[in-house]
């Protein structure tokens, strides 16, 4: 049963230790504080999400109470968060989940874990960059044959990861001067669309705040329809409870990323303490950030009138404030641009950590000895992102995001209590409160939102983890470090 092995915790923490190693090979460096962890995650987190699934789920599903379809999401986030941080606080790893579950549940589940993960910050790098494209090509009025969705060739999209690539492979100091920059620009304008639209906001857009419930026009079928149609036979419905319940799924997709805060361990100064901080102070400003900036866009616009491309600049539109409209805009650009920038630093570490198991060629996961990050896998992942970016129109695969990320969040939240019966001794400097309730009902929680993706994305999503599992039968299993580590072990037993 060579695909269930665990690598045992103390492993993990070795390979942390910051003795240098025998062979002296650079390591990743700890050059990360909790604001720098904040910036990077508020620059994930904040960027297509807010700026356009605001308007079509309020116009589509819930009306203005997608303000509580956001708040649903931020508590199925934050109980994510919570386990996340209990795990990345006691084994600070590079590879985060897939670590998790390498310790807890067996090779196997590892692999699948971090092949998702691949997935999830590649694909999100990938809309991102398109959804870049377009604002930009909006903003300066840009050829449409090289920016945006009409183009055959993104080449807008194509350039900027390209540029931010080079940016996460020359340092990791760079990236979050970077992203601290954007991030400010970012987090600046959600401030100012709540002040500065609180003025427009009128009483009667607000009411009635969850409008009555009633069938979806046309209805949904075929691959199109959630999987809890096909299981439980639930009709998607626009509005009321129901219709709430079905735009919290989709803006949860808002929320992604904020994990890759946890890829972050091993270039995190004093991991225990930072950790927990970065992970859960990046989801509550998140969520404060969503409620209000949804409160006051539903506010000023009636949800039926609300625009589905670019919600919050044309509300600003719709009331004559024009000159608000392209400060939002621009603030658009930059907030996308770094969560596509976290993208590719996450999308490098885990590829590292992959690598380092000998779960991918080891080649890969070399460090650069003065750069300190993991050039070589980085790059490879960044030509790949490019590609995607330039070629394939992505608009439906953001729900692929949202899935890739609902199953590690399952499997991050089993780990807890799987890992606290197994190691009960190690040091664990945060913890869950309540374990194992509040792990259990985080995987439900998170397994229900899957529940509420559509039969095309799950399909899609079986499709890439069977190519998964073949490139581990093929490669992985056979050359994983840990079999090598095992027999050693197994000799000295014996000698
Ligand atoms: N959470 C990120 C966004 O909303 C992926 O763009």
């Amino acid at each position: 049963m060579r695909m269930f092995r665990t690598k045992p915790v103390e492993d993990v923490l070795a390979q942390l230790c910051d003795e240098p190693g025998e062979q002296d090979a650079p390591r990743l460096q700890r050059r990360l504080g909790p604001v720098s962890l904040m910036g990077f995650g508020i620059g994930v987190v904040i960027g297509t999400g807010i700026f356009t699934l605001t308007g079509v789920e309020a116009k589509n599903h819930a009306g203005p109470a997608v303000v509580v379809s956001f708040v649903i999401a931020g508590v199925v986030s934050a109980l994510a968060a919570l386990c996340y941080s209990e795990l990345a606080s006691s084994v600070p790893t590079a590879g985060s989940a897939y670590t998790y579950a390498y310790a807890t549940m067996g090779e196997v589940f590892a692999w699948i874990i971090g092949w998702d993960l691949v997935l999830e910050f590649a694909l999100g790098a990938s809309v991102v960059a398109r959804g870049w494209s377009g604002y930009l090509q909006k903003l300066f009025s840009l050829p449409t044959s090289l920016f945006g969705e009409e183009s055959t060739v993104n080449v807008g999209a194509i350039g900027i990861v390209l540029a931010l690539g080079v940016v996460a492979v020359v340092g990791i100091r760079e990236s979050a001067r970077v992203t601290n920059a954007l991030v400010a620009v970012k987090v600046a304008v959600c401030v100012f669309v709540i002040v500065a639209g609180a003025f427009y906001m009128t009483r009667d857009h607000l009411s009635p705040f969850v409008p009555a419930a009633r069938p979806v026009a046309n209805g949904t079928s075929g691959l199109k329809q959630p999987l809890s149609q096909v299981l439980f036979g639930l009709e998607p419905s626009a509005f009321g409870i129901a219709g709430v319940l079905t735009a919290a799924a989709v803006v949860f997709f808002a929320y992604t990323g904020f994990e890759a805060v946890a890829n972050l361990g091993e270039e995190t100064r004093d991991p225990g303490r930072d950790l927990p901080r970065g992970l859960l102070g990046t989801l509550a400003i998140a969520t404060v950030l969503y409620v209000g900036v949804s409160l006051v866009v539903t506010g000023m616009v009636d949800y039926r009138e609300l625009n589905e491309g670019a919600p919050i600049a044309s509300a600003f539109d719709a009331v004559g404030a024009g000159w608000a409209s392209t400060l939002v805009s621009i603030a658009a650009v930059a907030g996308l641009t770094s969560v596509i920038l976290v993208d590719i630093v996450a999308m490098g570490r885990i590829g590292y950590a992959l690598g380092r198991d000998g779960l991918l060629p080891p080649a890969v996961a070399k460090i650069h000895p003065r750069w300190g990050t993991p050039y070589r896998v980085s790059a490879a992942f960044v030509v790949l992102v490019a590609v995607i970016a330039g070629l394939v129109p992505l608009a439906q695969l953001a729900d692929l995001v949202s899935i890739g990320t609902l199953f590690a969040f399952v499997v991050v939240s089993i780990a807890v209590p799987v890992l606290r019966r197994t190691r009960p001794q190690l040091a664990r400097p945060f913890r869950v409160p309540l374990s194992p309730v509040l792990p259990v009902v985080s995987a439900l929680a998170c397994l229900y939102l899957m529940t509420n993706l559509s039969l095309e994305t799950w399909l899609r999503f079986v499709i890439w983890m069977v190519i998964g599992l073949a490139v581990y039968f093929g490669y992985g299993q056979r050359n994983a470090a840990l079999a090598e580590r095992l027999r050693d072990r197994e000799r000295e037993r014996s000698g």
